[in-house]
């Protein structure tokens, strides 16, 4: 069944247009370097996109296709690891279905990441019927592929906690599991799905350049993994500190500071730059700024290279190439799931085939 033998990771992305920083620390990282030890499904989640731009349908496609580059220029490896577009994958429509039966209404609309987007999309009270429902959608992502582990940000963690109510409740519902089991047991006493665990990335928060917000292209306040050194220097020079001089103790609480400890590696030099910067030793923000650009650019000037290739004539469909090879890989496991899951529900009648006439 699972080929490789390795636990299998599931996390992805609602393709909205190019990633920046704040994905990259909070969850990109974690899922390029887990490709050696997990079997790893990264989903482009374009049913989601339709949620809040059902009449976007072009701009979604080609979002899409940008992350795909992103996700290559970052070093997810296509022949490691499996990359699924959400909408060739039936099971996970099917799943929703079901898990919606399994989630008291009032649940969902509680998911306080569902309400925050409310509140920063300004969605008011004419968001869609689907919009909630793509909460529920997200628990079939994970759940349809057993992933034991989802890489993803912060503000994630609810989308995944609702996704563990999910799996216990089909577990307990139809497969005899006991509620009082143990999570790490389910898989042991019956049930399909391992209670999946999320994965948050070392910095759960990244402040964007406005120094104020997080991280988020539509504040204006992104470095994506895609901008130019240039774009990188004139970006990190504009982010707002207030200090006035050279020889104001600094706060090294600050957004400049956060980015000094994120993105210089080497430790010694983060530890002396806070000890001067703190005591106002003779040493100007703009000196500071420049370090982190330079660091900035040393993680960002591979992935450029990198997806420089795919920018050429032709990469696109060297993307959709790759997209339609996987949706078989990622059909694979995921019908096999959804057939097991009908078993446990007196659902099933005979095993179907997907393909692609190509
Ligand atoms: N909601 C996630 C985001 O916007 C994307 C996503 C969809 C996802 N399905 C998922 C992440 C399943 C992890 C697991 O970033």
């Amino acid at each position: 069944m699972n080929a490789s033998n390795k636990p299998r990771i599931l996390t992805g992305d609602t393709p909205t247009g190019r990633l920046h920083l704040g994905h990259w620390v909070g969850s990109i990282e974690n899922r390029a370097r887990l490709q050696s030890d997990y079997d790893c499904y990264f989903l482009l989640a374009n049913m989601h996109a339709f949620t809040t731009r059902a009449d976007k349908a072009a701009d979604i496609r080609n979002d899409t296709v940008e992350i795909v580059k992103d996700w290559l220029a970052a070093g997810i490896d296509p022949n490691r690891s499996t990359l699924v577009l959400q909408t060739e994958i039936p099971a996970i429509a099917e799943l929703s279905w079901f898990f919606a039966m399994l989630l008291p209404f009032n649940r969902v609309m509680r998911n306080p990441t569902l309400k925050t987007e409310i509140e920063v999309k300004d969605l008011g009270d004419h968001y869609s019927f689907g919009f909630p429902l793509y909460a529920v959608g997200q628990c079939a992502d994970i759940l349809s592929f057993r992933a034991e582990l989802v890489p993803v940000g912060e503000d994630q963690v609810a989308h995944i906690e609702m996704c563990r109510e999910v799996a216990r409740k089909f577990a307990w519902t139809y497969c005899g599991v006991s509620p009082e089991e143990d999570d790490a047991n389910y898989v042991n006493q019956g049930s399909i799905f391992p209670i999946p665990k999320a994965l948050v990335g070392r910095v759960g928060r990244l402040v964007g350049t406005d120094g104020k917000n997080k991280m988020s292209k539509s504040l204006g306040n992104a470095i994506f993994l895609s901008d130019s050194a240039k774009e990188i220097k004139k970006k990190v020079s504009q982010l707002y500190t207030g200090r006035q001089s050279m020889t104001e103790p600094g706060d090294i609480q600050n957004s400049l500071f956060q980015y000094v400890r994120v993105f210089i590696k080497d430790e010694a030099r983060v530890r002396d730059l806070e000890d001067r910067y703190s005591r106002g030793d003779n040493i100007g923000d703009g000196h500071v700024k420049a370090e982190v650009a330079q660091a900035i650019e040393e993680l960002l000037a591979p992935m450029r290279e990198r997806r420089a290739e795919y920018d050429k004539p032709g990469g696109d469909d060297v993307v959709l190439d790759i997209i339609r090879t996987h949706a078989s890989r990622a059909n694979a496991v995921a019908e096999e799931t959804l057939y097991l899951a009908k078993e446990k529900m007196h659902l099933a009648i005979g095993r179907r085939h997907l393909s692609f006439a190509l």
